[in-house]
């Protein structure tokens, strides 16, 4: 019998060894240790013994029955371990795999070249200021020397909502708002969509966007109007940039005249940009014209002022070489993704 429980113990050492999860290990112990295990067997058996042999077999046995148990303990241990290193393992965060890329949106080419002509304005001391597109005529035309009947009138396709409310055309009748809540000093740009019944195509639009501009102050002449223009499309285009302002007619300034910026593109060699001139015009101004100052409540003896207007698609389309404007209100991804 004690030869049998050390072979007890030698194959159980040889089991363990192949042994790798929980419920093997515990089908072991039960085989070995428990109620009908085999050391219980030979227990079972010592009646069989004589009075001298009992307790050295019953002594052997417990001995063993301790070692086994131990040992099982030890390899519960190891198992545990190993699980616990998989389960490290399987956790573990990769930091060198690529990550996915989250997908943003991009700013509007037109928000793109506003944020800029803001910014260029604000260092230059301008107040960014709005008004409403649903405007009275009489902002929209009437305060501006456009009175019925004036061939301007006609240039501008308008979308008239009642006889006197319309969408605004242009941008200007917030010169003469801006005018009736500020006094002079005062610097200002008001961005904003203007409306006109134009048929869509390359370069027209019912719905597009300008930026008007109106500074007022005792002393202001042209050569201020000239002085900020030329420092906006430096800042706007590069320090490379020529400007040449060519007289026009508006019936709000007077004298009027259009600013023309040397292009980007070819330097002024003439291009397909600037279709051979070596010429673009960015905006329309001139000096404040007295009736406008007036119809603002601005007293014309004291104060001077000039005031422009920026067709922003124009700036866009030439700053990115847009050639058909009805890219920039489609809302194409492949082409919005761009910028
Ligand atoms: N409102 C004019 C237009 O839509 C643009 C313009 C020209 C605005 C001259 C001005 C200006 O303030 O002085 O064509």
């Amino acid at each position: 019998m004690l030869k049998k429980l050390d072979e007890i113990k030698q194959q159980a050492i040889e089991e363990l060894g192949n042994i790798t999860d929980k419920a093997d290990l515990e089908a072991l112990r039960v085989a070995k240790l428990g109620k009908k295990g085999v050391i219980t067997g030979i227990l079972k058996q010592m009646g069989s013994l004589s009075a001298e042999e009992r307790p050295i077999v019953g002594q052997k046995a417990n001995q063993i029955r301790g070692e086994i148990e131990s040992l099982i303990k030890q390899k519960q241990a190891q198992l545990q371990q190993a699980e616990q290193e998989r389960k490290l393992a399987a956790e573990t965060v990769d930091v060198t795999v690529p990550g996915k890329k989250p997908e943003i949106g991009h700013t509007h080419p037109l928000s793109i070249v506003l944020d800029e002509v803001k910014e260029i304005f604000s260092g230059m001391g301008f107040d960014v200021v709005e008004g409403p597109e649903v405007e009275w005529d009489y902002y929209n035309f009437e305060a501006l020397n456009i009175p019925k009947g004036h061939p301007a009138r006609d240039t501008q396709d308008t979308f008239y909502i009642t006889e006197n409310m319309l969408l605004r055309t242009q941008t200007s009748p917030v010169q003469i708002r801006t005018m009736e809540k500020r006094n002079p000093p005062l610097r200002v740009i008001a961005p904003g969509r203007v409306y006109r019944s134009d048929a869509v195509d390359a370069t027209h639009s019912p719905l597009f966007h300008q930026i008007e501009g109106l500074v007022l102050d005792e002393g202001i002449t042209m050569a201020d109007l000239k002085g900020t223009l030329e420092a906006f499309a430096k800042r706007l285009y590069g320090e490379q940039t020529k400007t040449r302002f060519r007289p026009h007619h508006f019936p709000f300034t007077e004298p009027s005249c259009e600013m023309d910026v040397s292009c980007f593109k070819c330097g002024g060699k003439g291009c397909s940009m600037c279709k051979g001139e070596g010429w673009i015009e960015i905006l329309g101004g001139g000096m404040v014209h007295p009736k406008v100052l007036k119809n603002g409540g601005v007293d014309a003896d004291k104060y001077s002022g000039f005031a422009f207007g920026i067709g922003l698609e124009r700036l866009v389309m030439f700053r990115f070489g847009i050639d058909d404007m009805r890219l920039l209100y489609e809302n194409n991804l492949k082409f919005l993704e761009q910028f």
